[in-house]
């Protein structure tokens, strides 16, 4: 492996592991940090750490604030010496970082939760004008507060007409955001990132992304124009629904560094730095991530695909009568037909494990949940378990028939029979 790679810091952790696939990379991304003989990583819990015993080594922050941190993401040399506290960095969350650099293929900063991550997003890239879509009600209500602070125009991402203001002679342009949540949830519909791109860029705008729902492998937003791009770290990056954790990926456009170590500096200061057991919990996560998301975004495919059969008429028999009694229609990107031109392209690897149904009655989507025996009803996604969410529990902006699910990694015909028999105990009550 490539250890030894790591001692010069010249090049970042990305390019040194690129021929890797993300199965490898999540049992060897961090192989340079292993400073003790343990197989699995120490937890470090320390939030201060001793400064160098001879006083010649002492360089003061304010001196040298780089070379006291310990960037592995950045592609510098990762170091056990150069920690302060905890707020700022520490060896555990440093390894995750550097795995997840070379997970996303950009570096990577963590935080204490998606929206924590959101939030620090917008602070540093302070635009005057945001473009932003339905999607997750979180994100809006970040917005909202960052709007509270700046008097920030939002407009809908959806509309260009509404980027600008003829009378009063604003318009989203250098320096704004227009951000795209994809797919989006609640439904796991796709969008077309390449579009969204173009209409950014050519505004002199950045594209963030919000790809929390198409973790790697399923999807790499660079690729197709992201110039940032954003995780609840919450959902498949932890997997097991144990640990909140938030994540902002920077692209390597020209000058990535300056916003690297701009990020980095801010974090500090807003202190929305992710918890070192957190950060332990996100590394043990990483090792499985590869065999657990291309196993639940297959599974969902299938489930997805008997379902809306089922809705269809195209199966028939017992069992597909009583889900088209209870399901009305689905939605997932693996049912987007008119645009598999361009999603196949963009997710080669699958679609996101997260898809939506609406009943014909709002009694049916909110009663569902209970007759079922291997979904937990409730919010949140992205664990190896299955979730299902009457989504109006959580979320008051959807439709009161929508019911919003998170595939696990489970089999899916156990799924889809358990779906079955609660659609058939539904349709048994009178519903
Ligand atoms: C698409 C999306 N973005 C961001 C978030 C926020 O993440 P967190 O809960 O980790 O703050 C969520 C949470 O559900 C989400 O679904």
């Amino acid at each position: 492996m490539a250890n030894s790679n790591h001692t010069n810091g010249s090049a970042a952790p990305h390019d040194q592991f690129s021929n890797y696939t993300l199965a490898t990379l999540g049992i060897h991304a961090d192989d340079s940090m292993h400073h003790d003989t343990d197989v699995a990583p120490s937890l470090h819990v320390s939030t201060t750490f001793r400064y160098p015993r001879d006083p010649e080594d002492l360089v003061p922050a304010s001196r040298s604030p780089q070379a006291r941190q310990t960037p592995a993401a950045a592609g510098l040399p990762p170091s056990d010496t150069g920690y302060i506290y905890s707020r700022y960095q520490a060896p555990t969350s440093s390894r995750l970082e550097l795995m997840l650099s070379s997970f996303i293929r950009a570096p990577c900063l963590t935080y204490s939760s998606g929206l924590a991550a959101f939030h620090a997003l917008l602070v540093y890239l302070n635009p005057k004008v945001v473009a932003i879509g339905a999607g997750y009600h979180g994100c809006h209500g970040v917005l909202g507060l960052y709007q509270k602070l700046t008097g920030c125009k939002i407009v809908d991402l959806f509309d260009e007409a509404s980027w600008q203001d003829g009378g009063e002679g604003w318009s989203l342009g250098k320096g704004d955001v227009v951000h795209l949540e994809s797919p989006v949830n609640p439904t796991g519909l796709a969008f077309d990132i390449e579009l969204f791109a173009a209409r950014a860029h050519r505004r002199g705008a950045v594209l963030t992304m919000d790809a929390t729902f198409a973790p790697p492998p399923l999807l790499d937003p660079f690729k197709w124009g992201a110039d940032y791009v954003m995780h609840s770290g919450t959902k498949y990056f932890g997997g097991h629904s144990d640990m909140l954790c938030g994540i902002v990926a920077i692209g390597r456009n020209e000058g990535w560094e300056k916003n690297y170590w701009g990020m980095l500096g801010e974090r500090c200061n807003l202190g929305s730095t992710l918890g070192n057991m957190e950060a332990w919990l996100g590394v043990r996560s990483l090792r499985t991530m590869a065999l657990r998301v291309e196993r639940q975004s297959r599974n969902a495919e299938q489930v997805v695909a008997f379902l809306d059969a089922c809705v269809r008429g195209e199966e028939t028999g017992e069992a597909a009568q009583a889900v088209k009694k209870v399901i009305r229609r689905v939605q997932h990107a693996s049912l987007q037909k008119e645009d598999m031109g361009w999603l196949k392209k963009q997710m080669p690897y699958g679609f996101g494990p997260v898809f939506s149904f609406d009943t014909h009655v709002e009694e049916q989507a909110k009663r569902l949940p209970s007759k079922l025996h291997l979904f937990h009803h409730a919010t949140s996604l992205g664990g190896v378990e299955s979730l299902i969410e009457w989504r109006h529990m959580s979320d008051n902006t959807v439709e009161t028939t929508l019911c919003r699910v998170s595939i696990g990694a489970e089999t899916w015909e156990d799924l889809r029979d358990d779906l079955v028999q609660g659609c058939k105990a539904l349709v048994a009550e009178g519903w």
